[in-house]
C-alpha cells in the first residue's frame, strides 16, 4: 500500500476559499471575551433580554404535540403559519415570502442569485462587514457609495449605476450597522427611482427596523414600492428581516420578502445550501408570535436607556471634539474623531484600559478608508457599565487628539 501523506490544503483551496480571510470582529471578539473588559465591540443583541421562559415553554408544548414531526425533514419555503405571518406584516401573499437561517444566509442567497461572480454591488460606504464577507467569498465586487445623515447620495448613486456593473444596491435604511444612521424618506424615495429607471433590484436588509425608541417610523423601501406599483411582483426589492435582534439569534430565523419570480430562485438556492430552516426553530418562533410585541417593547426600552446612557456619557467626555452619531432605534454609535487617527492602533491600548471597540476600517471596501472611525455597540451593557466603559474609553481617545509636546 502506498504511504498516505497529509494533504497539502493550501494548495487545494478554491479561488473563493482563498479569498476568504478571518473577519476583524471575530478576532476582537476573542480579546474582549475577558471579563474585566467592558465591550463595545461586539453588536451582539442582550441576552438577558431573550424570552428563555417563552422558548421553554413553548418546546415542551411543541415535542408534546407533534412529536417526531418536530424534527423531521420540512418544506424548503418554511414554515406555513410563520410564512403566513410574516405575508400580513408586508402586505404579500406567502408565495413571496422564504424563510432563510438567518439573514445572513438570506444575503448570502440573495447576492448569488443576482450578481454574478465579477460584477459589482453597490454598497453604503461604510457598510455591513457580514455583506463584504458575502461579496467577497462570492467574488462580487462591492462597490462604496458615498452616504451623508442621511443615507446613500443620489447623485453618487447614480453615477455608480451609469457605469453598467451594478447588478444590485445594498441598503440597511433603518438604524444602519455600523452607523446607526436611518435613510430618511425622501432618500428611500430617490433610491426607488434609481432602481427603477436603471433596472436594477434594491437588497433592503432591516434587522433592527423594529428597535426604534425614538421618533416615528418610515415606510420600508418594499412598502414605498408595492405603494407605487400596487403589485408586489413589481417590486424591485428583496426585504430582510429576522428574529435575531427581537427573540433570539441562535434561533437563526429570518425572511426575505420579495416578488415571486425572484422568491422562487431563492428557495430553489436554498435547497441546494441546507434543504430548509430548522423545523423545531421555526415552530419555536411560532409559537412565541403572540409575544412579539411586548418582546419588541422590552427590548427596544432596555435599548434606548442604553443608547441614552451613552449619549449622555459621550457628550459630558468629548462635547463636540467628536463627531458622533445620534441613532433613533438599533444597537450602534459611529464616531469621527478628527484628524489623522488610526483607531486600529489604539485598540490594543483601550482594551488595556478595560474598553473595547471595533474600529471602522472593517467596515469599509477599501481597507485604508476610515482609520480614524469607530463602532459602539450600546446593546449588550447596561447603562452603569456603559458610563463606566467610557470613562474608561475617553482618556484613549483623547491621549490619541491630543499628541504630548
Ligand atoms: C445589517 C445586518 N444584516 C444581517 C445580519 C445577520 O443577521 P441574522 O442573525 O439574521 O443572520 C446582521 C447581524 O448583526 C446585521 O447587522
Amino acid at each position: 500500500m502506498p504511504e498516505l501523506g497529509p494533504i497539502d490544503w493550501e494548495r487545494r483551496l478554491s479561488p473563493a476559499a482563498q479569498r476568504l480571510k478571518a473577519s476583524d470582529i471575530r478576532e476582537i471578539l476573542k480579546v474582549t471575551e475577558q471579563p474585566h473588559v467592558i465591550s463595545f465591540a461586539g453588536g451582539l443583541p442582550a441576552p438577558e433580554l431573550f424570552p428563555i421562559d417563552a422558548l421553554e415553554a413553548a418546546s415542551s408544548r411543541i415535542f408534546a404535540r407533534d412529536g417526531g414531526t418536530s424534527v423531521q425533514y420540512s418544506t424548503t419555503e418554511g414554515d406555513p403559519a410563520l410564512r403566513t405571518w410574516v405575508a400580513e406584516r408586508s402586505a404579500v401573499t406567502p408565495d413571496h415570502v422564504q424563510i432563510v437561517t438567518g439573514s445572513q444566509q438570506g444575503l448570502d442567497l440573495v447576492c448569488r442569485a443576482l450578481v454574478a461572480p465579477g460584477r459589482a454591488v453597490a454598497v453604503e460606504d461604510p457598510t455591513y462587514l457580514g455583506f463584504l464577507q458575502v461579496t467577497q467569498f462570492n467574488g462580487v465586487r462591492a462597490v462604496a457609495v458615498e452616504t451623508d445623515d442621511e443615507g446613500l447620495l443620489p447623485d453618487a448613486l447614480d453615477r455608480a449605476l451609469s457605469t453598467g456593473e451594478i447588478d444590485a444596491i445594498y441598503v440597511m435604511p433603518n438604524f444602519q450597522n455600523p452607523t446607526g444612521r436611518t435613510t430618511s424618506l425622501e432618500r428611500r424615495e430617490a433610491i426607488l427611482d434609481l432602481a427603477l429607471a436603471h433596472g436594477v433590484p434594491v437588497i433592503e436588509d432591516d434587522p433592527y427596523g423594529e428597535l426604534r425608541f425614538r421618533g416615528e417610523a418610515l415606510p420600508s423601501l418594499h412598502d414605498l414600492a408595492i405603494a407605487r406599483t400596487g403589485d408586489p411582483d413589481r417590486s424591485p426589492v428583496l426585504r430582510l428581516s429576522t428574529f435575531s435582534k427581537i427573540l433570539a439569534p441562535g434561533l437563526r430565523v429570518a425572511w426575505v420578502v420579495g416578488a415571486k419570480p425572484i422568491i422562487w430562485r431563492l428557495t430553489l438556492a436554498k435547497q441546494a445550501a441546507d434543504l430548509h430552516t430548522s423545523t423545531l426553530t421555526q415552530r419555536l418562533a411560532v409559537e412565541l408570535l403572540p409575544i412579539v410585541p411586548d418582546q419588541i417593547t422590552k427590548v427596544t426600552e432596555a435599548y434606548g436607556a442604553r443608547a441614552l446612557a451613552l449619549e449622555e456619557a459621550l457628550d459630558d467626555a468629548f462635547g463636540s471634539a467628536v463627531l458622533r452619531t445620534r441613532p433613533d432605534g438599533g444597537m450602534f454609535t459611529w464616531l469621527e474623531l478628527p484628524g489623522p487617527v488610526d483607531t486600529a492602533a489604539l485598540l490594543p491600548t483601550a482594551v488595556e484600559a478595560g474598553v473595547a471597540f471595533v474600529s471602522g476600517g472593517a467596515f469599509h471596501c477599501e481597507e485604508s478608508a476610515g482609520r480614524s472611525t469607530l463602532r459602539l455597540s450600546f446593546s449588550s451593557s447596561t447603562p452603569d457599565q456603559i458610563t463606566e466603559g467610557v470613562s474608561r474609553l475617553a482618556p484613549v481617545l483623547w491621549g490619541a487628539l491630543q499628541p504630548v509636546g
